[in-house]
């Protein structure tokens, strides 16, 4: 099983380096020597916050690292857990390390009881499920005595401990929307399968625990994205890293950002068909409507995330006809969507285009898919958050203020 689903990653980037090499652009990989001149467009685009040595997006070139790291070998060889020791730690573990990271995070998977009765006190079939995520990641703030101590060690334990636990937490959100009761951990597997298994109350089988493995590879980190920028900010005030991870959740869930895979997922349930696909795309042209799942403010080139996820969606589509549909619709959207806006402006599929084909052909509904990005995005923000606050200074930018001077106060009296 492995093999197969390796040589489809390898395949992948033989595909994105005949399209581009893995080139970084000069002017982002050079240390900062503040003051620093960019142009800043609205939305802070080509605004730079700093220096890192977490991860590097090349946009024009569709080329993402971690740690150096490209994307690819690390889906092809790595694990999630081994990956999240890269982005915190900033090197791959030896044997020990990752034995000891283990076993770390597999202390902390099993929820805490009030946790558990929070849960079931919320009504967490009619909420979203990021805000439900949202609120239990704020509550588990409360119940840690700890939360408040904003050492880089005490909030790289917090961050570690969120790895394991948003795991169990996604697991039983997505029970109890079935009405059935969650599931405890089972630490004999790794955060991957017993994601599915605690979603799906059925033991994956090994092609889905591996793929849902390089999904929460893909998925860790990014760059300066509205969620971890939103994580970075919180954690500059020195609030907390409990308080910083609900930042990120809150800001994930918009389907700008994470929340589009699930609205993805709405989009080709609407179409309905490939028939149906250029009436659709044209109506939504009309409309000026953005077609979620694709465009990014950084790629410019097919996001590498698609290029592996696109051939594990069209993999696991196999098996069931609703599901090969909706990958077939995809495709063929892709395809009206790059035709028209590829080459004009650079809008290609990006990470959430084809994840929801993928997790919907493992049984799961679409209102989790964001929440199983925050499971993988967790390391991501948990690292740029600890980085960022080795040598702090609190985010405070300018807006500037367009409104009038010097308006004398009037008695309300006298207001019309
Ligand atoms: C993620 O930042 C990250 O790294 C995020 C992420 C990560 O890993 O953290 O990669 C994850 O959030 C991926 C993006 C998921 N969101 C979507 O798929 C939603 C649909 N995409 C768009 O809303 C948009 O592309 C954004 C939000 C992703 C980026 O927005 P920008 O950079 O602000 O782009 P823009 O709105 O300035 O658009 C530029 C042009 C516009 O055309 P003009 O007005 O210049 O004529 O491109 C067009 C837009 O209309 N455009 C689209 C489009 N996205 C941009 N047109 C149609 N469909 C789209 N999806």
């Amino acid at each position: 099983m492995k093999k197969y689903i390796e040589e489809i990653v390898r395949q992948a980037k033989v595909r994105a380096r005949q399209e581009s090499d893995a080139e970084p652009e000069p002017g982002l990989i050079s240390p900062v020597q503040w003051p620093v001149n960019c142009d800043v467009k609205q939305g802070l685009e080509g605004a730079i916050t700093g220096q890192t040595e977490i991860g590097y997006v090349n946009g024009p070139k569709g080329w993402l690292i971690y740690r150096g790291l490209d994307c690819f070998d690390l889906s092809e060889h790595s694990t999630f857990e081994e990956t999240s020791y890269l982005l915190l730690f900033g090197k791959l573990p030896s044997k020990t390390e990752m034995d000891e990271f283990m076993a770390k995070l597999n202390s902390y998977r099993t929820l805490p009881d009030e946790a558990l009765r929070l849960l079931d006190s919320l009504p967490v079939k009619s909420a979203h499920p990021m805000s439900t995520l949202r609120t239990i990641v704020s509550a588990l703030g409360m119940m840690d005595p700890n939360s408040d101590v904003t050492t880089v060690k005490a909030e790289t334990e917090v961050a570690i401990k969120l790895i394991a636990q948003i795991v169990t937490i996604t697991g039983a959100i997505a029970r109890i929307r079935k009405g059935e009761k969650p599931l405890a951990p089972d630490t004999s597997l790794s955060l991957a399968a017993d994601l599915v298994r605690m979603m799906t109350g059925k033991m994956p089988n090994e092609e889905d625990a591996r793929i849902m493995d390089i999904c929460l590879i893909l998925h860790a980190d990014h760059g300066m994205n509205a969620s971890t920028f939103s994580t970075m900010v919180v954690n500059s005030s020195l609030s907390d890293m409990y308080s910083s991870i609900v930042a990120g959740i809150a800001s994930l869930k918009g389907p700008l950002h994470g929340g589009a895979n699930e609205a993805v997922l709405a989009d080709l349930e609407e179409i309905g068909s490939v028939d149906n696909v250029q009436a659709w795309y044209s109506l939504s042209k009309v409309g000026k409507r953005r077609v979620m799942g694709f465009g990014h403010r950084v790629y410019k080139a097919y996001d590498p995330r698609a290029r592996i996820l696109h051939p594990l969606a069209e993999l696991l589509s196999r098996r069931d006809p609703n599901v090969r549909r909706l990958y077939d619709t995809a495709a063929e959207l892709e395809k009206w969507v790059v035709g028209d806006l590829g080459k004009e402006k650079g809008i290609f599929p990006n990470v959430d285009f084809y994840s929801g084909i993928v997790y919907t052909a493992m049984g799961i509904e679409k209102a989790m898919f964001t929440p199983i990005f925050a499971v993988s995005r967790m390391s991501g923000w948990g690292a740029r958050a600890l980085e960022y606050l080795k040598n702090n200074r609190i985010f405070r930018p300018r807006a500037v203020y367009v409104g009038p001077l010097h308006v004398e106060y009037v008695p309300i009296e006298e207001r019309s």
